[in-house]
Formats: C-alpha cells, sequence, structure tokens
C-alpha cells in the first residue's frame, strides 16, 4: 500500500460539507488514534480568515455536528491544534504560491480534497501544479458533481490527469464509503451460500430503492439544473447496482474489484422509453408534516424530475433476463436505502395438494437507517394440522447493529478521508466507471427529450407516481414496501 500522507489540505473548508461531514470524521478519525499525530491539515476557501478564526469555525461545526457523548473538550482542542488555514482565490495563479509557501515542507506527502464548485476544478488544478502541488507524493480526492454529462466529465477527468496520474486521483462516491456498501461484498464473497445462486437460475429480479424523506434542502440552483437522475443514479445506484452483479474480483485490491465493477457498468443495456419513470414531488405529508409542492421549493416551475424510477438489465451470461428495478426520489415515505434480491420459487411445490402456497425466497438488504440482512425463508405453522398443511414466510434475521453493537457507526467520510491518507483508492471511483456510468445516464435523458417525457407529479411522502408502480406491475413485480 501507498504510504500515508503527513498533510491534508482541504479545500472548500468553510463550506457545507466539511462543516457537516469533514471536519466531523477527521475529529472521530483523531478521537480514534487512526489519524498521526503530526499530521498537519490545512483548510482553504475563499473567506480571509486567522488559524485561529478558522479553528473557532471548526470547533463550532463539530459542536453542532457531533453527538453530545463524544464531544471531549480535550480531545476537540488537541484535534484544533492540527487544523491550519489559508485564504485562496482560486482564480488567482499567486494565491496558489501563497498556499504552497503555507504548506511549507510537504515531502511526507500530501493528500488533497476538493469539494468546490465544479467550475473552479480547472483553475484549481492548474494552480496546484504551477504552485508544484502535484507532484508524485501528492493525491487529489474529488467530490461530486465530476460534470453533469460525459463531455463535461471528460474536461474535469482531462484536467486533473493533466496534473495527476489515475492512481493518484481520488473520486468520491460517498456511498462507498458507507459500512454497510462495503458489507455487500463480504456477504456475497465471504459466504459460500449465496453465490451459487446469483445468476438468472437463481434470481427473478433485484430491486434497488433509496428513498428520502427530505426535499431540496437549500441546493435549489445545483438541484434544479441536476434532478433525481444524475444527482442519484449514475453515482450511487449504479455503484450498488455493480457490487450487487459484479463478478467475483480475484482479491480485494483495487485494481480487481474496479475492473469487476467497470464490467458490469458496460454491460448496462440502454432504458427503453416505456423502462422509466420521472416524477416531482407535489405537496402532500412527510412523517405527518404537510410540505409544499417541488415548483413551491424552488419558487418557479421546473421540469426537473425528483424522482426516478427504471427498468436496468445488465447484457452479459450472468444476469440474462433478470430486471433490476431502480427507484430513488425526495420526499418520499420514508429514508431507507434497501437493495431486494428475489430468487426464483422452488420447482415443485410438495405443498400444493394439501393446501400449502409457497413465496420464493428474498433476501432484504437493507443499507440505511436500519442496518439488516434478512432472508425470508417458508416455515411451516405450528399446528396439527389435519385440514391441510399451512405455510408461512418468517425472517432469518441478521441486525449488523446488534451483532456489532459495540462498534460505532462510522459516517462514510471517515473511512473515505482515511484511506484518501493512507493512499488506498479501492473504495473510490475510477475514471472508466465514471465514464460507463454517465454514457448510460446520457441516453436515458436522450430518451427522455426525444420523447418529450416530462416529470409526472406524485404525492409527497408516497412512494412516486402511479406509473412507477406500473412499471413493475406489468412484469407481475410488486415494490418491495
Ligand atoms: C448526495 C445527493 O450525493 O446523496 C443528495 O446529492 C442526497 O441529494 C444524498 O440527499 C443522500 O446521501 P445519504 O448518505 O443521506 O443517503
Amino acid at each position: 500500500m501507498a504510504s500515508s500522507s503527513s498533510t491534508l489540505l482541504l479545500f472548500g473548508a468553510t463550506g457545507d460539507l466539511a462543516k457537516r461531514m469533514l471536519l466531523p470524521s477527521l475529529y472521530a478519525l483523531h478521537e480514534d488514534g487512526l489519524i498521526a499525530e503530526d499530521l498537519r491539515i490545512f483548510g482553504t476557501a475563499r473567506s480571509e480568515l486567522s488559524d485561529g478564526e478558522y479553528r473557532e469555525i471548526a470547533r463550532e461545526a463539530l459542536e453542532e455536528y457531533l453527538p453530545e457523548d463524544r464531544k471531549d473538550e480535550a480531545k476537540i482542542g488537541s484535534f484544533l491544534g492540527h487544523l491550519q488555514y489559508q485564504p485562496l482565490d482560486a482564480s488567482t495563479i499567486e494565491g496558489f504560491d501563497h498556499l504552497a509557501e503555507k504548506l511549507g515542507d510537504i515531502s511526507g506527502g500530501l493528500s488533497i480534497f476538493l469539494s468546490t464548485a465544479p467550475f473552479l476544478f480547472e483553475p484549481t488544478i492548474r494552480g496546484l501544479q504551477s504552485a508544484g502541488l502535484a507532484g508524485d507524493n501528492v493525491r487529489i480526492g474529488l467530490e461530486k458533481p465530476l460534470g453533469n454529462d460525459l463531455a463535461s466529465s471528460r474536461v474535469i477527468n482531462d484536467a486533473v490527469a493533466s496534473a495527476f496520474d489515475e492512481d493518484r486521483i481520488f473520486r468520491i462516491d460517498h456511498y462507498l464509503g458507507k459500512e454497510t456498501v462495503q458489507n455487500l461484498m463480504a456477504l456475497r464473497f465471504a459466504n459460500a451460500m449465496f453465490e451459487p445462486l446469483w445468476n438468472a437460475q437463481g434470481i427473478d429480479h433485484v430491486q434497488i430503492t433509496v428513498s428520502e424523506t427530505v426535499g431540496l434542502e437549500g441546493r435549489h440552483g445545483f438541484y434544479d439544473e441536476t434532478g433525481a437522475l444524475r444527482d442519484m443514479v449514475q453515482n450511487h445506484m449504479l455503484q450498488l447496482l455493480a457490487l450487487i452483479a459484479m463478478e467475483p474480483p480475484a482479491d480485494f485490491d483495487s485494481t480487481s474489484v474496479r475492473d469487476e465493477k467497470v464490467k458490469v457498468l458496460r454491460c448496462l443495456r440502454a432504458v427503453g422509453a416505456d423502462e422509466m419513470v420521472r416524477g416531482q414531488y407535489a405537496s402532500g405529508a412527510v412523517k405527518g408534516e404537510a410540505v409544499k409542492a417541488y415548483a413551491e421549493d424552488l419558487g418557479e416551475p421546473s421540469e426537473t424530475e425528483t424522482f426516478v424510477a427504471l427498468k436496468a438489465h445488465v447484457d452479459n451470461w450472468r444476469w440474462q433476463g433478470v430486471p433490476f428495478y431502480l427507484r430513488t426520489g425526495k420526499r418520499m415515505t420514508e429514508r431507507r436505502s434497501e437493495i431486494v434480491i428475489q430468487f426464483k420459487p422452488v420447482p415443485h411445490n410438495i405443498f400444493a395438494q394439501r393446501g400449502g402456497k409457497l413465496l420464493a425466497n428474498r433476501l432484504v438488504i437493507r443499507l440505511q437507517p436500519e442496518e439488516y440482512v434478512r432472508l425470508m425463508v417458508m416455515a411451516k405453522e405450528p399446528g396439527m394440522d389435519r385440514d391441510g398443511v399451512s405455510l408461512r414466510e418468517v425472517p432469518l434475521d441478521l441486525s449488523l447493529t446488534q451483532a456489532f453493537s459495540k462498534a460505532r457507526r462510522r459516517i462514510a467520510y471517515e473511512r473515505l478521508l482515511l484511506d484518501l491518507i493512507d493512499g488506498d483508492p479501492t473504495l473510490f471511483v475510477r475514471r472508466d466507471e465514471v465514464e460507463a456510468q454517465w454514457k448510460w445516464v446520457d441516453a436515458i435523458r436522450n430518451v427522455w427529450s426525444e420523447n418529450d417525457m416530462l416529470p409526472k407529479p406524485y404525492g409527497s411522502g408516497s412512494w412516486g407516481p402511479s406509473s412507477a408502480v406500473a412499471l413493475t406491475e406489468r412484469d407481475g413485480v410488486t415494490w418491495h414496501e
């Protein structure tokens, strides 16, 4: 493995992501002794702040976002001691020279985390390069959005590639940092019982749901430009699909894992117009609270989708004829990220003559908010059964939260920041993966524009437009709810 960097540089250090996620994650790593005592953490952003003023901002962020039981004055104080700050106008080259001066000796390796507006990516890369901050011992983490289609993502990727080799580029998809998402690989490849059935012979279909109850959350401009397809499907949901559908990699090495994922992404069949549904939330009630329609939240009418449902196909031997139903949306009934593997029924029901009805096995992998793996199996109901056999579906439950009750549930950025500092790219997205994802998503958007497909309204607090239900029902499939 690459060696750990002794300096971390955060761009966008006063932004929302830094306050909500990055600083609390770094604090957690410090708290658990996972980062070196002498790691130097530099923040940079436009605001003119001194080191002390930045530490105050960081302290307030920790105060706001850390759980009460983890606020330890002494530890917070020693964490803040790692932090320094340098103001930067990323559109000027001189700014980067000052930044390099402030960083001083980076011979121990530098990890950069770029969480800025996409239009700043190119000038930032140029600035870093001209200030000597893109050498062989520097790696760069890039937060999304990395473009909004294949062409624009290529421009960004080209700009980054002009200064950094691919093995020093860490593209972030925070879903990969989630413990439960990493657990998908453990479930599949550390257990013997699933893999023999994990194919078109054993599996009828797969469902992936990422539903949210939140709405725009103040991100008006960004979200309305982006929509659910590009905000959630292009990245997080396709990564989940790839982890479910990939072939077993030879080992848990970044190249092996990413090679297998990209093969799946390249096998995705173009989605037909009758295989997708766009939706936009109308007013309604979420968890008992009245909420406004998207257009009202936005302040103007819009044709952006806040919901999308799709029927995807992976065109290879393993998955021929197995639909992958994907759906995601804002302002839905509940927050839930879940994968459902619906197995095929048994070939012959020996209980049929005695009235025993069978349901095919189903594996439910709940990623959040609860974390569990639940295998639905058929069992005989207790009783003497003089009139026939009574069978019922019962869950074989594995609650990960209970099984690992001593382990603190970490936020995704803890893992990703640590891997960036350590130089392990396994949980980051390679350029060929991102491009395969965009290619598939661009084709979907073309179908939308060719067919004038506008989003259909759905009541806030529902599971999306009724056509999303019809999408699966016509295949005899019901969304898992
Ligand atoms: C982000 C999207 O990438 O993921 C947001 O931009 C979305 O719109 C978020 O809310 C969901 O992440 P999580 O971790 O809350 O499921």
